[in-house]
């Protein structure tokens, strides 16, 4: 099927939620590149190749010269966040970039980011207090005066599109409730001021109600309830979550899938992380921390399946733990210790110490998630994308589905879904038939 997709006519609002490290990182990101100061290192969606038809036809775009996907030029920013620090003054604080070669070059540019007022309530961010944010009224009441900021927004910029991608702060562990079963008693619980929705919620409930499609970067729960699936479907927009993968989970998904290839048995996977920036500083709250653990722990599970393969991997023992260590900032430094098990029942260690920058490995996931939710948009797909699998911790899928976490597989996904779009051959690997070829001729 070739689906007909319309083209990025005009300029892409980004609107994040959360004007913090990650956000901002993104958006100097993309100024730098504008002025050809920086090259998009780390986004696929810039720097990917694809490979169309056989192997021999020799056709390997760039994905971004594949599918029509919103220029760079052409993006516009939009933020909320409970401090009013613009996005200049908010990257100084995070102290991930440098100021004088990255910040002051793009300042101007910067300091016209603005936040507007957040949705917020330090019952589900226990470490912040801001002062920026919306007073008064129900949930709901903060919903609709979160669509006349995307309807504002929209105006002033001059965006045609709009996405909206969560990047604020891990909200506390919820679990979901009759209320998130269904839009009627999900927008009647709004109205009570019902616990049970959360801010990241009623974000997602706007964007989704003004049509904007919405991505999930934490694991708070969020859209990943069936009222948000409803509301996505009924109002044909993209949603995709959640918790951006980068760093020690990055990792993770990168080296389980090779060690479960080659049958080698995984007795403990010990990971420690040590960082020291403001998403340190919430997570070590432990109910926000009980968010992001639920969030890293099932992705071992689902790749290497114990129940599967009980000889390998049935008395697995996984254990996460990050610790808030403020001198090491945005530098966040993880330790994985893995037993492994070999012929004959012989153990074997392996051991990682990635000394990573966590918003420099989550920024090009903002850009390549905003570009591809616009797409998906633009072709008319509407609600869960788990083709954008790759890109999060705890990939949302359909109830009853298991999530991939297998990034080779979410890889393939990816490439796939883009084929499909503009109706190129599938990809299988199966390659028998440059042989038959050879045989028969
Ligand atoms: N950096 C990574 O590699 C990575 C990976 C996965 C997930 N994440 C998640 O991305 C999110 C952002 O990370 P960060 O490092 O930028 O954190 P950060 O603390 O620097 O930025 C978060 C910002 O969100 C704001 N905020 C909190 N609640 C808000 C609300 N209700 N409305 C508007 N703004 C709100 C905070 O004031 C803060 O400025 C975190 O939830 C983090 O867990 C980051």
């Amino acid at each position: 099927m070739n689906t007909p997709i319309r083209l990025p006519e005009g300029k892409l609002g980004v609107l994040t939620v959360g004007l913090g490290a990650v956000a901002t990182t993104l958006i100097a990101g993309v100024f730098a590149i504008r002025k050809g100061m920086e090259k998009p290192i780390g986004s696929w969606s810039q720097l990917g190749t694809i490979r169309l038809g056989k192997r021999t036809e020799n056709r390997n775009p760039l994905v971004k010269d594949f599918v029509p996907l919103n220029d760079l030029d052409k993006i516009v920013f939009g933020a909320w966040d409970i401090f009013n620090e613009n996005a200049y003054e908010s990257a100084l604080h995070a102290g991930v970039l440098k100021r004088h070669k990255h910040l002051d070059p793009l300042r101007k540019e910067l300091e016209a980011v603005k936040p507007m007022k957040a949705v917020f309530s330090s019952s589900y961010v226990k470490k912040l207090n801001g002062t920026h944010v919306k007073t008064g009224g129900t949930k709901y009441d903060q919903a609709m005066e979160l669509m006349d900021d995307i309807r504002s927004f929209r105006e002033t910029s001059g965006c045609d599109r709009c996405v909206m991608i969560w990047c604020a702060s891990t909200e506390v562990y919820l679990e979901p409730s009759d209320v998130h079963q269904s839009l009627d008693k999900f927008e009647q619980a709004m109205k009570e001021n019902d616990p049970s929705i959360a801010p990241s919620m009623i974000y997602a409930w706007a964007a989704l109600k003004s049509g904007v499609p919405f991505a999930n970067g934490a694991p708070n729960l969020t859209c990943d309830i069936p009222a948000l699936e409803e509301l996505a479907l009924v109002m044909n927009v993209p949603i995709a979550g959640k918790d951006f993968k980068t760093g020690q989970t990055l990792m993770k998904t990168i080296i389980a899938p090779g060690l479960k290839a080659r049958a080698l048995g995984v007795r403990g996977w010990f990971s420690t992380n040590i960082l020291g920036n403001r998403d340190g500083e919430v997570l070590d709250d432990p109910d926000s921390f009980k968010t992001k653990e639920v969030s890293k722990l099932s992705v071992l599970d689902n790749i290497l399946e114990p129940d599967k393969h009980p000889v390998l991997y049935k008395d697995l023992y996984h254990k996460v733990r990050i610790n808030y260590y403020p001198p090491h900032g945005d530098n966040k430094e993880s330790w994985d210790n893995i037993d492994i098990t070999g012929w004959m029942g012989y153990q074997m260690q392996i051991k990682i110490n990635f000394l990573c920058r966590d918003s420099i490995l989550a920024a090009p996931v903002v850009l390549d998630l905003a570009l591809f939710l616009d797409l998906a948009q633009r072709a008319g797909m509407s609600g869960i994308q788990e083709w954008l699998s790759f890109y999060f911790k705890s990939p949302h899928a359909a109830k009853g589905l298991p999530p991939q976490h297998d990034i080779f597989k979410q890889l393939m996904k990816l490439e796939n879904t883009l084929r499909h779009l503009q109706g190129e051959d599938l990809i299988t690997h199966l390659g028998l038939d440059y042989y038959q070829e050879f045989i028969e001729a």
